[in-house]
C-alpha cells in the first residue's frame, strides 16, 4: 500500500519529483489532444475509472474549480461537492474537520479552497484520502505554482537561472508565495514589484533566506524596469483580503500593464497571471504575442490530471520520497497570525515546528513565531 500523501505545500515534492510531475502533464496534455483531434468528442483518458473526488470549496473560484473537476473527469472519476458554503452543512455550523471526516468515506480524493491560512494542512490531519490544497486564505496555492512551473518550462525549457518579475498584491496572493518558494528551489530570482503595503510577507522572504539562501530584490515601479525579467507574473490586487478598506483604496489601482509597458519590455519576455485580472493587464495587452495567461489558464487542466494521478496512487513518481522537514515539535502557544485556522476552528490545536535553530513557525500557516519559548 503506498503510503496517504497530500497536496498542502508544492515544497512536499523535491525538484526532481515536480519535473517528473510536469512530464507527466506533458504526456497528459498529448493524449487530451490525441483523443481530442482523433475522437472528435470529449477526450477520456480513462486511467482513474468509476473514482470520485469531493471539490470543497468555501471561497469563490473559476479556473481551479472547473479545471480540477474536467481533469478528474478526463481521467474517467466523477465529482461531487459543493462550490459554495450556503448548500451544504457548512451553512449550518459543521465544521471543517466534520466535513472532511464525512467527504473522506464518499470519494477517493479531496480537492478544498477555504478563506483560513493553514485550512488545508487542518483537512489533512481528518482524512484518510488524499487532500489537495486549492489555495488556502492568503496562505499557498500549489496547484496553481505546478501550472505555473508547466507553463515556464514549456516556455524555456527548464526551471533554473529564470528572472521572475512578480507584481501586485505579494502579501496577500497565495499564488506568488507558493511560486516564490518554488523558483527559489529551482535557483531562479524572483523580483518583488509591489507598493510598501503589499510586499512579500515577512515568513516568506525569511524562508528564502534560511532554506535557499536568496534575497528578494524589492521594486516599486512597473514601468521601465523589466530589461532583466524572463516572466512578468501580474497579480489582482485581493480586495477581500484587506482589514482596512482605506488601505485597499490606496493601493487598488496601482499597477497596469499597458501596450506602452511592454513596447519597452524585452521581446521574449512572457506574461502571466494566476486570473481573474480586474484592471491590472490591459486588455490591448491581450493580443501581445508574449502574452500566456490565457494558455496558463488552459494548462491547469493536465498539470491537475498529472496531480491527481499521483496523489491518488496510480502513478508512482521515480525515487519518490518527498520532502517532509516540518515535523511540529511543540504543541502548544498561539499563533500571531489572526487569519489562521487554529483561531477559528477548535479541531486546530497549535502545531509548531522549527525552522531554523531555536526559531519556530506554526505548522498550519507557516507564521514564524517571533517570541521564543523554546526553551
Ligand atoms: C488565484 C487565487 O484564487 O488565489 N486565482 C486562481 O486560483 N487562478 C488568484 C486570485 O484570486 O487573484
Amino acid at each position: 500500500m503506498p503510503r496517504l500523501r497530500h497536496l498542502i505545500d508544492l515544497e512536499e515534492f523535491t525538484p526532481d519529483e515536480i519535473l517528473q510531475l510536469l512530464e507527466l502533464a506533458g504526456e497528459m496534455e498529448a493524449r487530451v489532444r490525441y483523443e481530442k483531434a482523433t475522437q472528435g468528442g470529449s477526450p477520456i483518458v480513462p486511467l482513474l475509472p468509476y473514482r470520485v473526488m469531493a471539490s470543497l470549496f468555501w471561497e469563490p473560484s473559476t479556473r481551479t474549480r472547473l479545471s480540477f473537476e474536467t481533469a478528474m473527469i478526463r481521467l474517467g472519476g466523477s465529482v461531487v461537492g459543493f462550490a459554495e458554503t450556503s448548500t451544504s452543512s457548512v451553512a449550518k455550523g459543521e465544521s471543517l474537520a466534520d466535513t472532511i471526516r464525512m467527504s473522506a468515506h464518499y470519494t477517493d480524493c479531496i480537492v478544498l479552497r477555504h478563506p483560513n491560512d493553514g485550512a488545508a494542512y487542518l483537512a489533512s490531519k481528518f482524512s484518510t484520502v488524499a487532500v489537495l490544497n486549492g489555495g488556502d486564505g492568503g496562505h499557498l496555492h500549489p496547484s496553481q505554482t505546478l501550472l505555473d512551473l508547466y507553463t515556464i518550462y514549456k516556455e524555456f525549457g527548464n526551471l533554473s537561472g529564470l528572472r521572475v518579475g512578480l507584481c501586485g498584491d505579494l502579501l496577500h496572493g497565495r499564488t506568488t508565495h507558493s511560486l516564490a518558494i518554488a523558483l527559489a528551489a529551482f535557483d531562479s530570482e524572483c523580483v518583488a514589484i509591489s507598493p510598501e503595503e503589499l510586499e512579500l510577507p515577512r515568513h516568506i522572504t525569511t524562508h528564502l533566506t534560511v532554506r535557499y539562501r536568496k534575497t528578494v530584490e524589492q521594486r516599486r515601479e512597473l514601468a521601465g524596469g523589466l530589461d532583466d525579467i524572463h516572466v512578468l507574473y501580474m497579480t489582482r490586487i485581493q480586495r477581500e483580503r484587506f482589514e482596512d478598506p482605506l488601505v485597499y483604496e490606496r493601493v487598488a489601482h496601482v499597477y497596469r500593464l499597458d501596450r506602452r509597458i511592454m513596447d519597452d519590455a524585452p521581446a521574449d519576455m512572457i506574461v502571466m497571471h494566476p486570473l481573474p485580472r480586474l484592471d491590472e493587464i490591459a486588455v490591448e495587452v491581450d493580443t501581445d504575442s508574449r502574452a500566456r495567461y490565457f494558455e496558463q489558464a488552459f494548462n491547469g487542466v493536465p498539470a491537475r490530471m498529472a496531480l491527481i494521478l499521483v496523489l491518488m496512487g496510480h502513478t508512482r513518481l521515480d525515487g519518490e520520497r518527498g520532502a517532509n522537514w516540518r515535523e511540529p515539535t511543540i504543541f502548544e502557544g498561539e499563533c500571531s497570525n489572526r487569519r489562521c485556522i487554529t483561531h477559528h476552528d477548535d479541531n486546530a490545536t497549535p502545531e509548531f515546528y522549527e525552522y531554523s535553530p531555536g526559531r519556530l513557525a506554526c505548522r498550519y500557516c507557516d507564521r514564524v513565531r517571533e517570541q521564543l519559548t523554546l526553551y
